[in-house]
């Protein structure tokens, strides 16, 4: 498969064939991401919770999202990257934004950075679209926010939040932005929001008139115990945590019984029998 590039999406969007998109947090993921043809792999924020076992994403420092954004883009061939800007790394100043930005470019090896919020972050978008790094925005439900969001709710459910988010989207088209995640946005606003655009939009959760839709990959295949919450939007596509469990506690048993390893597991004996030497 060709490389997938900000071309390559434009066309796309051109031909009205819908975005993929789908977050990695390491080189297995991104690997199989990769593999099944993915569009877009991001390197989300939600790695603090899914990789690392953070409480929320406000926790996760620039270095480790560089991190795992080296891991993901040595996975990743054809989709086109993406690296998410943690909360701290860009909102004091267009300059500070533009240096992680760079940071995430050259340390993390991705394509792209994405940042969450609307007009406010017009004159950061624009400065780190003019150092040439392509910028995916992130409006609606912007869960680094959730404590002044009062935690995670559907945005724009009222008139003047769904033209406040209109707002949003067109300010962040006009600075520069190649694509905008919805995140949590009622499917009516998202799809009109989408038909006044002329870049694409990136669903999660804003129903199917979005040029595009991701997902975080733990969700929708299923990599989470019996009973862990997961949000209204999400569909689950298999059960990667209950494979993992079959598999482990299979080994498990066979270890305990001795049935494991059998003998194609195992070296035969050398031809040459072995002398113990008689120093
Ligand atoms: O961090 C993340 O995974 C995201 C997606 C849910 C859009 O920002
Ligand atoms: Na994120």
């Amino acid at each position: 498969r060709k490389k997938v590039t900000i071309e390559t999406l434009r066309r796309m969007h051109a031909k009205n064939e819908p975005i993929t998109m789908i977050t990695a947090h390491d080189f297995p993921s991104a690997h199989v991401a990769d593999h099944a043809g993915m569009d877009l792999i991001l390197v989300g924020d939600s790695l603090a919770m899914v990789a690392l076992g953070m409480e929320d994403t406000s926790e996760v420092l620039l270095e480790e999202m560089i991190l795992h954004c080296r891991s993901v883009s040595r996975a990743t061939k054809s989709a086109f990257t993406v690296g998410d800007l943690p909360m701290g790394s860009y909102e004091i100043s267009p300059e500070q934004a533009v240096e992680s930005a760079i940071r995430v470019i050259k340390e993390g090896r991705v394509q792209s950075v994405k940042l969450e919020g609307g007009a406010e972050m017009t004159p950061t978008i624009e400065r780190i679209a003019r150092a040439g790094i392509p910028v995916l925005a992130h409006i609606g439900l912007t869960p680094q926010r959730q404590n002044s969001l009062g935690g995670f709710r559907v945005q724009g459910k009222t008139a003047d939040g769904a033209m406040k988010l209109l707002e949003d989207a067109l300010a962040v088209q006009q600075a520069g932005a190649f694509a905008v995640v919805l995140e949590a946005v009622p499917a009516g606003v998202a799809e009109d929001i989408t038909n006044r655009l002329s870049i694409p939009t990136i669903g999660i959760g804003a129903g199917s008139g979005c040029s595009g839709q991701v997902l975080v990959q733990v969700d929708m295949s299923g990599n989470f115990p019996p009973g862990r919450f997961i949000p209204k939007f999400v569909k689950k596509y298999g059960d990667v945590w209950g494979e993992s469990m079959k598999a482990i506690q299979a080994y498990r048993d066979e270890v305990k019984t001795r049935a494991y390893p059998a003998p194609e597991h195992t070296y035969p004996m050398p031809e040459v029998e072995m002398k113990t030497h008689n120093y």
